[in-house]
């Protein structure tokens, strides 16, 4: 079986490590780009680095924007990832430096060369990704289908009814969504209880050197998690949006139409998800692009996860 082509647009960000190498050892990684969210830009592009040089993983890396399309970025989600995105284990410096290319010429770039082929994993705010689609019309058409990390068919988790990743860029992630190209989304209802917990963690901390310091990075991801939501296990959102195309069962979807609320004065940055078809707009358009997750085998889908870290040597 050909290994699917990836690229992977994400802000480490514990779970974004984890995604990065997850999807190294299992895909044809094409390369990565970084925007801001967990923090600043020029720290996740730092952590991005640093996990590529982890993993000895050879992907190039092209930096995007430091602020959503509208505003200036948000203070460092620091509450999750620490004061520098990817704080609880010294990773190995980088090794190289990002590409000249900015990330969105970057994008429009590689969505060219492999046209038809590339699946677009985007695991932080979509700010990039809407840029390539208003400067290359053609862009969302080169692409095979574009996984997101963000939104919720439920509770949020920066208000009570949005998610991180789009409530950091609603326009952006509205534009993405309306692109016309097939989308996957895994929202916040599933990612947030398909977890590592203490169990998971100790297995990667017994490991060789690249399971041990992702294992130093949940532990206290896992800490956060505890003292913010009382969770006893460390989500691994991002790898959600990367497991589907190397193992297709552990992940359920269905159809749906999904809407990015705009103005609400409680519900901005809100994925709508109308799993009812209630919508005449949705019922005229008939099947969704969007593809939602419903549900996950959680202790398999780690299990897995855990186990490709643990295979690094
Ligand atoms: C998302 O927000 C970020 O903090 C994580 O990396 C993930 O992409 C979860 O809401
Ligand atoms: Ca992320």
């Amino acid at each position: 079986m050909t290994r699917t082509r990836m690229l992977i647009d994400c802000d480490p960000g514990h779970d974004d490590a984890v995604a990065i190498l997850y999807a190294a050892r299992h895909l044809d990684l094409v390369g990565l780009t970084t925007c801001h969210g967990n923090n600043t830009i020029d720290n996740v592009t730092r952590n991005a680095l640093s996990v590529l040089t982890l993993g000895g993983i050879a992907a190039p890396l092209a930096q995007g924007c430091a602020d959503p399309l509208i505003g200036r970025t948000r203070s460092p989600a620091d509450n999750a990832h620490g004061r520098t995105g990817l704080d609880g284990s010294d990773l190995p410096p980088p090794d190289r430096a990002p590409v000249a290319a900015h990330a969105v010429d970057f994008l429009i770039d590689m969505a060219r060369t492999h046209r038809d082929e590339l699946v677009l994993a985007v695991i932080g705010p979509a700010t990039n990704v809407a840029l390539a689609i208003r400067k290359e019309p053609r862009f969302a058409s080169w692409l095979r289908e574009i996984s997101v990390m963000g939104g919720s068919a439920g509770l949020g988790n920066v208000t009570p009814v949005a998610e991180f990743n789009v409530w950091s860029d609603p326009e952006a992630a509205a534009v993405l969504f309306a692109c016309g190209a097939p989308v996957r989304m895994a929202g916040y209802n599933v990612t947030s209880v398909t977890g590592a917990n203490a169990a998971d963690i100790a297995r990667l901390l017994a490991g060789p050197r690249v399971a041990r310091h992702t294992g130093e990075l949940l532990s206290y991801y896992l800490r956060r998690q505890r003292e913010r939501l009382g969770f006893d296990i460390a989500p691994l959102h991002d790898a959600c949006a990367i497991v589907p195309y190397v193992q297709a069962d552990l992940i359920e979807y269905r159809h749906c139409h999904v809407d990015v609320e705009l103005n609400g004065r409680l519900t901005r940055g809100m994925t709508v998800c109308d799993l009812r078809t209630l919508t005449p707009a949705h019922r005229e358009a008939g099947e969704a692009r969007v593809q939602l997750a419903i549900r996950s085998e959680a202790p398999r889908l780690i299990d897995h996860v855990i186990s490709t870290l643990l295979a690094y040597r």
